[in-house]
């Protein structure tokens, strides 16, 4: 049976809509006269607007598109290309901050060493992916990369959660594995990117990352034969 709503809920809805309809008459004719609000048939705008053309503070509604505003304006692979660029140098700047409490908290090691030589190999991929971008967009800058969060989010939920010494050995190798497979996709996409853009120096510089990270997950792939049994006895 159909739930009933009260005049008083009633109202509420009917002046939400009215609100609603109000701001987007004001969004649109705010477009009328500024052609860096017309492309609106899309749901999204050619071009974030300048502060000068909020002529008011913004309403929850305007907010909410200024969020699709200040997106990436994606055309074409070289774009493309770039804003994974910008994601890469994000993801291991991260995984440079991640590091040291892996090798802080793992017992095992040889583990503890793998987890070293990695932290220099990401400072180094850090450095490659600068140069990268100083290359093809003239600056270093950074895009969030939401996967690496959710990753680095896991791994410390998992040095927090798993107390044994030995359980938690296999976890960080677990953490880390996710990590380096993601890096591998990546790295092998922005790689294939580069041979098509005809960018060939790009193309070998993003392939040394990319088997630094197969090895960094080959060598954790051998460290957990040991450690998975020690941590099953
Ligand atoms: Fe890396």
């Amino acid at each position: 049976m159909a739930k009933s709503h009260s005049a008083g809920e009633e109202n509420l809805a009917v002046e939400e809509a009215s609100n609603l309809i109000r701001e987007m008459k004001t969004m649109i004719a705010r477009g009328l006269r500024d052609p860096s609000y017309r492309d609106l048939s899309s749901g999204y705008f050619r071009s974030p607007p300048t502060s000068s053309s909020w002529k008011n503070s913004p309403t929850p509604f305007e907010r909410k598109y200024a969020m699709k505003l200040t997106s990436a304006n994606i055309q074409d692979l070289r774009a493309l290309y770039i804003n994974n660029l910008k994601k890469a140098l994000d993801m291991e700047q991260k995984i440079t901050k991640a590091l040291p409490d892996l090798i802080e908290k793992s017992s095992d090691s040889e583990l503890k060493d793998a987890f070293r030589t990695h932290l220099e190999q990401t400072k180094g991929h850090v450095s490659k992916v600068e140069k990268l971008l100083e290359k093809n967009a003239g600056h270093a800058e950074t895009e969030t990369c939401k996967v690496i969060q959710g990753l680095t989010t896991e791994a410390s939920d998992t040095i927090k959660d798993v107390t044994d010494p030995s359980l938690r050995n296999i976890a960080l190798i677990g953490a880390a594995q996710q990590v380096e497979h993601h890096e591998i996709a990546v790295y092998g996409t922005l790689r294939r990117w580069a041979e098509i853009l005809g960018l060939s120096d790009d193309a070998r510089l993003l392939q040394s990352i990319e088997k630094e990270e197969g090895n960094a997950d080959h060598i954790l792939t051998q460290i957990s034969e040991r450690v998975n049994m020690q941590a099953a006895a």
